[in-house]
């Protein structure tokens, strides 16, 4: 191999590794805008004194299949057509498909939904989506909340999007516990408190995109043997 071949591989590979290494450092905790909604959310409530609620992955991947229930269906949320998924679905269909015991659900003191076509930042979402009437300021404020769980999905990876806000009144340790412990991911769609990554403007999957093409890239360069 010639060196001038080598050293294209290993410019490659270092553009290969930046990459990577750039994806890692977007790998915040905070690079979820359903973490975001949820700080934006205990934000206000904090600043209207009242108290911060526990974020709890359980309710939220509850929140994510309530969501999912409307089947990208933007009509249904609020609005004459508005329909809302049966109480007993959480037991019926939520809690297995999140891994929740359902044994460990309790109620469900609030709820916040909303749908656009447009994706919005969620601090947007937040005020401009969520927060729409009066109800939904005695909702946020009421003092009968523990824990928050937040999602956000798209139907099929693109428009509408729908935010989802489920409140309850449960204990940290011993409501929506899941099974074995973990937080069961579930995508398309991003959901709070669970500790991951999730990007919800781009259908989840552009940065792992970003190293595929720079890797392709390095490939082609290869093969071309520049
Ligand atoms: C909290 O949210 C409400 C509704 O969006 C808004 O009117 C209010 O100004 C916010 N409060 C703070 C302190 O941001
Ligand atoms: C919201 O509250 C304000 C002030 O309390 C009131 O003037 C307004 O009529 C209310 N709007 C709705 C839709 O209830
Ligand atoms: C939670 O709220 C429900 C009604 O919304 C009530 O029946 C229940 O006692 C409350 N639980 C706690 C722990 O406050
Ligand atoms: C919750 O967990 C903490 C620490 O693990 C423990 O000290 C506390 O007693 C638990 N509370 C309940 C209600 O189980």
């Amino acid at each position: 191999m010639a060196i001038q071949e080598w050293w294209i591989l290993f410019l490659g590979c270092c553009i290969f590794f930046i990459s990577a290494d750039s994806t890692l450092l977007q790998n915040k905790v905070t690079d979820n805008p359903a973490d975001q909604l949820v700080a934006a959310l205990n934000d206000n409530r904090t600043a209207h004194k009242s108290s911060t609620l526990y974020s709890s992955p359980g309710l939220a991947c509850l929140a994510l299949q309530y969501i999912k229930a409307y089947q990208g269906d933007c009509g249904a949320v609020g609005g004459p057509n508005a329909k809302k998924p049966a109480d007993t679905e959480f037991a019926e269909t939520f809690a297995p498909n999140c891994g929740v015991k359902v044994e460990t659900l309790t109620p469900i003191t609030g709820r916040l939904l909303g749908c656009e076509t447009k994706y919005v930042k969620p601090d947007e979402a937040f005020s401009e989506i969520l927060m729409k009437n009066n109800k939904s300021l005695e909702i946020l404020y009421s003092k009968i909340h523990t824990e928050v769980g937040a999602a956000v999905s798209s139907s099929d990876g693109g428009s509408p999007y729908f935010w989802c806000v489920l409140f309850s009144n449960g204990t940290s340790n011993s409501s929506f516990v899941f099974e074995g412990g973990a937080p069961k991911i579930s995508r398309p769609g991003c959901f709070s408190g669970a500790n991951d990554q999730c990007n919800g403007a781009n259908a989840l999957y552009q940065i792992p995109l970003l190293s595929v093409v720079v890797g392709i890239l390095v490939l082609v360069l290869y093969n071309l043997g520049v």
